[in-house]
């Protein structure tokens, strides 16, 4: 199997001896985005919008071209639908906050038992301001978001339904299309969480029929204190800003404030620019590899990896076996995730253990904590290999 890209266009791989399968959490950068931020630092540093000398221009357009990239990315109709934020978590907490805020009492809010903690406290939070209520969409025996109450779930009385593409935990992929059907029958606000899909597959927001998508840079090559919340330009035009102060404004006097337009509405203060041209160019790095091809690469590493478990006695891999991403949460009978991070910490081998920020997710498994290798495009059979052997060790250990 040949790798879809060379690992030492990673300086981390180059700098450490490294088996690197937690990029659930955060990805690697290639030196083509560490190049980018270094550039604007070293020859256009100044603050975007703001600077009146030619500075200004260029980091302005380097931020702007930027979002244009990330639009085409994810095929948006403009480049105004992009709004950077902080990450997925400030996406979907500028959501809670600013349609939440339109929402009256009995109004309901349907999310999942799969969600991140990202896509479950702030609209928590929301119930606590306003009294809506909260409801879940629970998970079937293998791990898939169960339909057959849909009819009860989603009725007229929901508001917003927020769900995540693909889990973190389990690697499901969530059928957002006909959800999105269901969604529009009662004429709900569709909003998905793509933290974990965006990076791995082709994610074309016209195709899915959402109205709102939030993902993260620093799980897709970019740089870490960049994300993204994308929504339909009528829908971002009617809401009202989360954050305020800084360039947000039209005009301010000392009674009151009038907001710029759709997406500087939604960024207040200095912009995370530097990042933000980071995260073009990952996104540029991607689309030159395919993301149909990044999505067939992990497809194959995933399946490997799976076999290759499989075939360990008293390994129990969580959630169904198809339309899964490339992610893998297991337990192993008598030994605690801790110890056996640990372990494979010895030779060199990050996975993730613990509950993942999806506590509620842990409870319908009936585990506080599992050991979860997730997989990029600068992984390799051998990397796999490496984990299986290191478990195999771990077990004859204990
Ligand atoms: C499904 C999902 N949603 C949201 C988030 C939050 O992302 P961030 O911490 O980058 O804001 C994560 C992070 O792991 C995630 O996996």
């Amino acid at each position: 199997m040949s790798t879809l890209v060379n690992k030492s266009e990673f300086p981390i791989f180059k700098n450490r001896k490294l088996t690197y399968l937690d990029s659930a959490s955060t990805s690697q950068k290639p030196k083509v985005v560490l190049d980018a931020m270094r550039n604007v630092y070293e020859n256009s540093n100044a603050n975007v919008h703001r600077a009146l000398y030619d500075l200004g221009s260029e980091s302005t357009e380097l931020y702007e071209s930027s979002r244009e990239l990330i639009a085409n990315f994810i095929n948006a109709n403009s480049s105004k639908e992009i709004i950077f934020t902080s990450g997925a978590t400030a996406s979907i907490n500028l959501l809670a906050y600013s349609i939440g805020s339109q929402l009256k009492e009995d109004d309901e809010v349907l999310i999942s038992h799969m969600e991140h903690h990202a896509n479950i406290v702030p609209w928590q939070q929301l119930v606590k301001r306003t009294g809506i209520k909260l409801k879940y969409l629970p998970l079937t025996g293998s791990g898939e978001i169960d339909l057959s109450k849909s009819s009860e779930l989603i009725t007229a009385k929901t508001k917003i339904v927020s769900l995540t593409h693909m889990s973190n935990v389990l690697g499901t992929i969530n059928p957002i299309k006909e959800i999105a059907k269901l969604t529009k029958m009662v004429g709900a606000i569709f909003i998905v969480d793509g933290a974990q899909s965006v990076s791995h597959m082709p994610v074309n927001v016209q195709d899915l029929e959402c109205d709102f998508l939030a993902f993260s840079g620093h799980k897709m090559l970019g740089p870490t204190g960049v994300g993204i919340l994308w929504g339909k330009f009528e829908l971002l035009n009617n809401l009202d800003p989360f954050l305020s102060g800084g360039e947000m404004i039209e005009k301010v006097t000392l009674e009151e404030s009038t907001w710029n337009e759709v997406p500087y509405k939604f960024e207040a203060g200095t912009p995370n620019y530097v990042q933000a041209i980071g995260l073009g160019a990952a996104v540029k790095f991607l689309s030159k590899i395919g993301m149909e091809n990044v999505h067939n690469y992990e497809k194959e590493l995933t399946s490997y990896a799976i076999e290759k478990l499989q075939s360990i006695p008293n390994l129990n891999i969580h959630g169904s076996p198809k339309n899964r991403g490339s992610v893998i949460s297991f337990n192993i009978e008598k030994i605690h995730p801790q110890d056996l991070a640990q372990f494979l910490n010895e030779d060199n081998i990050c996975i993730r253990v613990g509950h993942h920020c999806a506590q509620p997710l842990l409870e319908t498994l009936n585990e506080t904590s599992t050991a979860r290798a997730s997989f990029y495009i600068y992984n390799d059979f051998s990397d796999i290999d490496k984990l299986v052997d290191s478990i195999k060790s771990t077990i004859s250990y204990f």
